[in-house]
């Protein structure tokens, strides 16, 4: 049983949900739209992901973390292809959504068949935006916001991480993460557009996708994202 919505991540619910109820028509806005490699899921994601952060920072008076869950990234859009491609890999299963974001790849799971889905992410927004997300496309998901970096996890059968390697620090933390989950005997997917923070060895390519990115700040309009299966 996982622990109520804590109180940032209620705020921030309470917040997308008013945002949703009474969305503007400008570039700052929350819009219920088709993920474009993954349509079978539509997500509350930004206009313009940086115009929305810079309109909540002045709401708030304070600064926020950036709001990556107010995009699909290409890894986590070539990892929910992936799953409903081939849904022998979540169903029946315990799915852990690694570094969450919106939600989408655990949304994917979930429409797979899987047993139970937890997404974790530690930006209360994103805690927020999984919940939303879920209720769009009418699956469980739990959404959870503590930090699991430095645990073990045990009660998962399969944990997948969709664009989790965007710095040398998250990797640092995240690759071991995955790898004592492995040990432990989960099987371990992630979905990388080749940002170089990956080592080379050690994990099997499964798939390679050509996927168009919603992302703010990226000079093509397609990523290629390989799905990963570290040994
Ligand atoms: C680039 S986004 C990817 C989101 C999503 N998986 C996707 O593919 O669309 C990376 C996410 O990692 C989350 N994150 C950062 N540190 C984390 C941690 N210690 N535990 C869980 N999530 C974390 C961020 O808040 C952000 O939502």
């Amino acid at each position: 049983m996982l622990a109520p919505m804590k109180g940032t991540a209620a705020a921030a619910l309470s917040e997308l949900e008013r945002e949703i109820d009474a969305p503007g028509d400008g570039l700052d806005r929350l819009r219920l739209m088709p993920t474009p490699f993954v349509p079978e899921v539509r997500l509350h994601l930004a206009e313009d992901a940086i115009v929305w952060w810079a309109r909540m920072e002045a709401a708030v008076g304070h600064a926020l973390p950036p709001p990556y869950w107010a995009s699909a990234w290409a890894g986590g859009q070539a990892l929910a292809r992936h799953l409903l491609d081939h849904p022998e890999l979540a169903a029946g299963r315990r799915v852990l959504d690694l570094a969450a974001g919106s939600g989408l790849v655990a949304i994917a799971a979930a429409l797979a068949g899987a047993a139970r889905v937890v997404a974790n992410d530690i930006d209360p927004y994103a805690v927020a935006a999984v919940t939303i997300n879920a209720r769009a496309n009418r699956v469980d998901v739990d959404a959870s916001g503590d930090d699991l970096l430095d645990d073990v996890d045990t009660e998962s059968d399969l944990v997948v991480a969709g664009d989790a390697f965007y710095s040398r620090a998250m990797t640092a933390r995240v690759l071991p993460f995955l790898q004592r989950a492995a040990a432990a005997g989960a099987d371990v997917l992630v979905g990388d557009p080749g940002r170089g923070h990956l080592p080379a060895d050690g994990l099997t390519v499964l798939a390679d996708y050509p996927v168009p990115t919603t992302e703010p700040s990226v000079d093509s309009s397609l990523r290629h994202v390989q799905v990963l299966r570290p040994a």
